[in-house]
């Protein structure tokens, strides 16, 4: 069996990966930041009592990364899968990114949450993921990372945080490939979250599907790669 540990699985794509890697049979280690109010979760854990695991984890913190550690390498001997998720639009939901409005602590939160986390937990849990071979880190970006692409002003903070991400990803893709572990930077598509609102034209189960068969074929000859949810390959 098969394990991956997900980021951020409260609510939104998280939750998505987390219920369609429980169908398909892996052990599933769900991490969220208050797990007393992630009632979906709860729910999933009463019809997958043996193969899914809560843990309490803000990604940005160091004790809590370090006790997730500790938590989870007492009871997992690895980890296939690390798939980095938990991300945030802007610091406290006023968008504060665009020209005008840029607002320092905000714009730090964002680049802490989605470049600098993903980073901390790869770099964290890497003992437990060097242990099977074609071990995978998923770092969840945006188009919105992507440089050439951009051609609008304006979401300074999560444009930079996702950039940033995929420079974390192509690095860490360096790093790690002589320990043969694929790590990819892959971008969702635009879906109906609390952060792709209700005018997104896709649902988290068609492209959460997708990215997890993408992810079964990925090997460390695709390492260091920014792929969309069907796997065509992006501009940096
Ligand atoms: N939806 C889209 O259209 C879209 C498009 C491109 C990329 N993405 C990326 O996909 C990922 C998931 O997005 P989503 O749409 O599912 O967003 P979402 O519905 O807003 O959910 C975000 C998740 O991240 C968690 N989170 C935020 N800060 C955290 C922290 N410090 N520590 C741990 N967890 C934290 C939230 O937990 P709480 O419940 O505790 O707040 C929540 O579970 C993000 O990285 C996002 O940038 C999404």
């Amino acid at each position: 069996m098969k394990t991956v540990f997900i980021t951020g699985s409260s609510r939104g794509l998280g939750l998505e990966f987390t219920k369609q890697y429980l169908e398909k049979g892996y052990l599933v280690i769900a991490s969220c930041r208050t797990p007393e109010k992630a009632k979906a979760l709860h729910d999933l854990k009463m019809q997958y009592s043996d193969t899914l695991s809560l843990i309490q984890l803000d990604v940005t913190k160091e004790k809590e990364r370090d006790r997730a550690f500790d938590e989870i390498n007492e009871v997992f001997d690895s980890i296939d899968i690390l798939i980095n998720n938990a991300g945030i639009i802007s610091g406290d939901g006023k968008n504060l990114y665009n020209l005008g409005d840029v607002h320092k602590e905000d714009f730090m939160k964002v680049l802490e949450i989605n470049s600098l986390a993903p980073l901390l937990m790869s770099e964290k849990f890497l003992p437990l993921l060097e242990k099977v071979t074609n071990a995978k880190i998923i770092n969840m970006t945006s188009q919105n990372g992507s440089i050439t692409q951009r051609t609008q002003g304006g979401k300074y903070s999560y444009c930079t945080s996702k950039a940033a991400l995929n420079m974390i990803t192509k690095i860490l893709s360096n790093d790690l490939r002589e320990k043969e572990i694929t790590v990819l930077a892959i971008q969702p598509g635009w879906i109906q979250t609390d952060m792709g609102g209700v005018n997104a034209p896709l649902k988290p189960a068609e492209p959460i599907s997708k990215i997890i068969e993408l992810v079964e074929t990925k090997e460390i000859a695709d390492t260091g790669k920014f792929l969309t949810q069907e796997g065509k390959e992006l501009p940096w």
